[in-house]
């Protein structure tokens, strides 16, 4: 059975994470990527799109899967080894934003640049005019596809890790509602301009995305030149996988990284300390969509917490802070036993 079909549906009331958070991140990644939000009537096509994206990245392994090293056992069962559920998946994506690409290319207008895949549009007319350096349509659905499976995937899991922690942890649950209450109260929507003055929802974020490593061994880089790491020497070429959730949970650097614990990136007056954690990697290739990831989840939680206290439905199977994780490119708990567990929120009304 495909991720696409296993879904459970919720029981009365309760809302299926992340399923219930695809269309939002969708339809804000494609009002900055191609100037559209789609609309009430794309839902249904947006939470399969995002099931899709989730199929393709369960099927992914950072370290390079079974079919990657051997190429040939794709013959042979390409459904047993991934394949097939990475290439379904994938290409949903593709099929969406080559979609997107078409309705943008039929009123594009040389005179007027309308958002980001105009100005796509224009170095591609462009560079067929000058016969320069070959920017072309494929770049773009590419580009487009690593926007929107991000957005769908890692984005959305991380918002759902995140209500797991605060459903486990009700004592944070009610700092983060006091909080809230007290600087933003109940009268408006929380904005970015509030994030400074949020210190513990901050902390608790990032408290979350530490415990709940979302890209285990980030993305794989290469060393340009030769190069010592403690005391290794790494010719050029060199495979590297960043460590990131072993480094999240090492515990000569964070003493008891198995708690789920807000306060350890506070000082003892409330503030925040210096950021050491590493969930969107690092350097020049850290994650492109660092800071729309950071605010995004700021401001949905926000606004969720700011109305809802969220709780696990009593007919659920309890949850645990460590699911039965597949260690894939990006952790996410298999499938059937997410929906089960994490998905079930009860979201009562305040
Ligand atoms: C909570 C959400 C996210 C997490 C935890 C995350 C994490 C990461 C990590 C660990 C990397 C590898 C960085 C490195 O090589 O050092 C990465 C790369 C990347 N991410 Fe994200 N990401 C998130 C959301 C997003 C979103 C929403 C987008 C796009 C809108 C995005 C686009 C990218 C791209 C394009 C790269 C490759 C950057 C490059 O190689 O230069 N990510 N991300």
């Amino acid at each position: 059975m495909s991720a696409v079909q296993s879904v459970r549906r919720p029981c009365d009331g309760a809302v299926l994470f992340p399923d219930a958070t695809y269309r939002c991140f969708a339809a804000v990644t494609w009002s900055m990527f191609a100037g559209t939000r789609p609309g009430r009537a794309s839902d249904r096509q947006l939470l399969l799109l995002g099931r899709r994206g989730r199929q393709n990245v369960l099927a992914t392994d950072g370290t390079g899967n079974t079919i990657i090293q051997t190429p040939w056992l794709r013959h042979l069962s390409p459904g047993q080894f991934g394949l097939a559920d990475f290439v379904q998946g994938h290409n949903a994506l593709i099929d969406y934003v080559k979609q997107t690409f078409d309705e943008q290319l039929a009123t594009y207008s040389e005179d007027h640049t309308r958002h980001f895949l105009d100005v796509c549009i224009k170095e591609i007319k462009k560079d067929a005019a000058d016969q320069g350096l070959p920017f072309n349509i494929e770049q773009v659905i590419a580009t487009g596809t690593d926007l929107l499976l991000p957005s769908l995937t890692v984005t959305t899991t991380a918002l759902a890790e995140t209500v797991r922690c605060l459903v486990l942890h009700p004592e944070v649950q009610t700092k983060v509602h006091l909080e809230i209450d007290s600087v933003v109260g109940r009268g408006r929507l929380p904005t970015l301009d509030d994030r400074p003055n949020l210190p513990y929802f901050e902390a608790t974020i990032r408290e979350a995305l530490r415990r709940k490593t979302a890209v285990p061994l980030s993305v794989a880089h290469a060393s340009t030149t030769e190069a010592t790491l403690n005391g290794y020497t790494l010719p050029k070429g060199t495979i590297l996988l960043p460590g990131l959730e072993a480094f999240h949970m090492n515990p000569e650097v964070w003493g008891d990284p198995e708690n789920f614990r807000p306060e350890r990136f506070l000082d003892e007056t409330g503030k925040l300390l210096p950021d050491r954690t590493l969930p969107f990697g690092g350097g020049r290739r850290e994650c492109f969509g660092k800071t729309y990831a950071r605010n995004s989840l700021f401001l949905f939680l926000g606004g969720m917490l700011q109305s809802f206290t969220l709780q696990q439905p009593q007919s659920e199977k309890p949850l645990t802070l460590d699911g039965l994780y597949s260690k894939n490119f990006t952790n996410q708990v298999q499938h059937i036993t997410y929906y089960c567990t994490s998905a079930n929120i009860l979201l009562h009304q305040c």
